[in-house]
């Protein structure tokens, strides 16, 4: 069988383009990173890519006059690449219903947060102010309804009394590296099975390690009094 092949579509930084490229030099990712495509032209991941003889390519949304003129360039450098899958890792754009039906099942996103908890934006800084104990990440399959297609892996992490959105947003991340690369590894090796709003996982879904959600170290230092309860009126 050929080797299945991934497009990876970013926006910015490209640390989790940089795990699925990791996994592929592992031989970890069940595929191979046959380009990288980006809508803004000074994103940090066009390097990381380019450093690894990548293809990549530039499609800016803000050269184009609206929404279906950027998609229609978007979806003919994607076809271009000929993938198999295409990876959402860190692409920022909202992308319309006709363009996600073109690939609908074979578009996989990475979200940082757990799903349905906290879709759109700034997810760190919102599940602080909720004052939620567990936070993470969600791999799922993209559909017209943003940050809402069928999930595939989550990972959690613990949530710490001292922990500010940058503390959380590190620890996130970290999973996010481990579960990307599984759910593409996954989906090249055929055991993503799509039934409606859920996904089977045939086989191994993820490195346990990526499930474990450490007590956080200030709960040891937790003083708290819980008043007795008084069961002489009962
Ligand atoms: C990640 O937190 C991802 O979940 C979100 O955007 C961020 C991209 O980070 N969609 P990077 O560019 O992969 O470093």
């Amino acid at each position: 069988m050929a080797i299945p092949r991934i497009t990876v579509l970013v926006s910015g930084r490209g640390s989790n383009l940089g795990a699925l490229i990791d996994a592929e030099h592992s031989g970890l990712l069940g595929g191979t990173i046959a380009a990288v495509l980006c809508n803004r032209a000074d994103a940090p991941a066009l390097a990381i890519a380019g450093a690894q003889g990548i293809a990549t390519q530039v499609i800016e949304h803000r050269r184009y006059a609206d929404r279906p003129g950027f998609e229609a360039a978007l979806a003919a450098a994607i076809d271009a690449s000929e993938p198999d899958l295409v990876v959402l890792a860190g692409f920022m754009r909202v992308l319309g219903a006709a363009f996600v039906a073109r690939y609908e099942g074979r578009m996989l996103n990475i979200h940082p947060s757990l799903l349905p908890a906290y879709p759109g934006l700034d997810t760190h800084r919102r599940a602080l102010a909720d004052g939620v104990r567990i936070h993470g990440c969600t791999v799922h399959f993209v559909t017209a309804d943003v940050d809402h297609g069928p999930i595939v892996i989550q990972a959690a992490v613990a949530v710490r009394d001292d922990d500010d959105a940058g503390t959380l947003a590190a620890r996130v991340l970290g999973v996010e590296h481990q579960i990307l690369p599984a759910a593409v590894r996954a989906f090249c090796e055929q055991r993503l099975v799509i039934a409606g709003r859920r996904v089977r996982v045939k086989g191994e879904v993820v490195p346990a390690a990526a499930f474990a959600v450490p007590l956080p170290e200030s709960s040891a230092a937790v003083t708290t009094e819980i008043p007795a309860i008084d069961r002489s009126s009962a």
